[in-house]
């Protein structure tokens, strides 16, 4: 078969990888893509890194053993502990990940260099945010927030309202409370949190410009399929969307409309295990 005819891997924890999807759906509208929520093993965030790099690898090889041209990893905690490994594993085989393109976007839109970073446990303890920051802009300071509750108030859907204004108010604390070091960035570092983005904005008021990654990642994914010749040009036909999830496949339905903005049928939804 040609490789430029198969479909672009996404994978994620859960449903926060669906905010990229939405974002190379639009960007890229000829390609396929097949997308794995590794339902079942959510949270990875709170997970140490050598279980997360276990799971990613997982998740991956699923993908890879049903044929795919390029590996888009819509997870900041597996982009943060599995980048290498999963490089390593999968030789051969172009891996985008989303801590560097969300660190590009917030470097390029900061102006003070003031950055916040919000994320999970995980990817806030492993230092890989700041890292890609400080390789782009060193004098960045950077604040890092773990946010983990913010996972669970995005997968259970409530994404508005007084509960999820409470946890963004207790979390976002530290930015609040000296605001002559206030960041003008906020960066989203967790793929779960960009349906939260307003009441995010709500908290930190309008002088904080909110980013996330997956705009960047798109571009990325544009640019190295069309470097690697491996665009679906003429070869794909109709383009197609799988989702797969490792559990509760109702659940991933209802949940991921929102994060991928329109609706999802559960039949839609593969359920597979890992
Ligand atoms: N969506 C994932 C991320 O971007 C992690 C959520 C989780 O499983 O804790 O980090």
């Amino acid at each position: 078969m040609n490789p430029a005819a198969l479909p672009v891997g996404v994978f994620d924890s859960g449903v926060g990888g669906l905010t990229v999807l939405n974002a190379l759906v639009g960007a890229l509208p000829a390609e396929s893509f097949v997308y794995l929520g590794d339902t079942a093993r959510l949270p990875y965030g709170t997970k140490s890194p050598d279980t997360v790099i276990r799971y990613a690898t997982r998740a991956a090889e699923r993908l890879v053993e049903r044929g795919i041209k390029a590996l888009v990893v819509a997870c900041n905690t597996a982009s943060a502990a599995a980048l290498p490994a999963l490089r390593e594993r999968f030789a051969g085989l172009p891996v985008i990940g989303v801590v560097e393109p969300g660190a590009r976007s917030a470097c390029e839109q900061s102006r003070t260099g003031r950055i916040a970073v919000l994320a999970t446990e995980s990817t806030v303890a492993g230092g890989a945010y700041q890292r890609a920051i400080h390789a782009l802009r060193p004098d960045a300071q950077i604040t890092a927030l773990p946010c983990q509750l913010f996972v669970a108030l995005a997968e259970e859907g409530w994404v508005s309202g007084e509960v999820a204004q409470a946890v963004a108010r207790r979390y976002l604390q530290p930015l609040l409370s000296r605001p002559e070091a206030a960041p003008d960035t906020l960066v989203l570092g967790c793929t779960h949190f960009p349906v939260l983005a307003p009441v995010l904005a709500g908290v930190v008021g309008p002088a904080v410009q909110i980013v996330d990654a997956s705009g960047a990642v798109a571009l990325a994914l544009r640019e190295l399929l069309s470097q690697k010749k491996l665009g679906v040009g003429e070869a794909g036909g109709r383009p197609r969307l799988e989702l797969l999830a490792t559990d509760g496949v109702e659940r991933f339905a209802r949940v991921g409309a929102t994060f991928l903005g329109r609706p999802i049928r559960p039949q839609d939804v593969v359920l597979v295990d890992l």
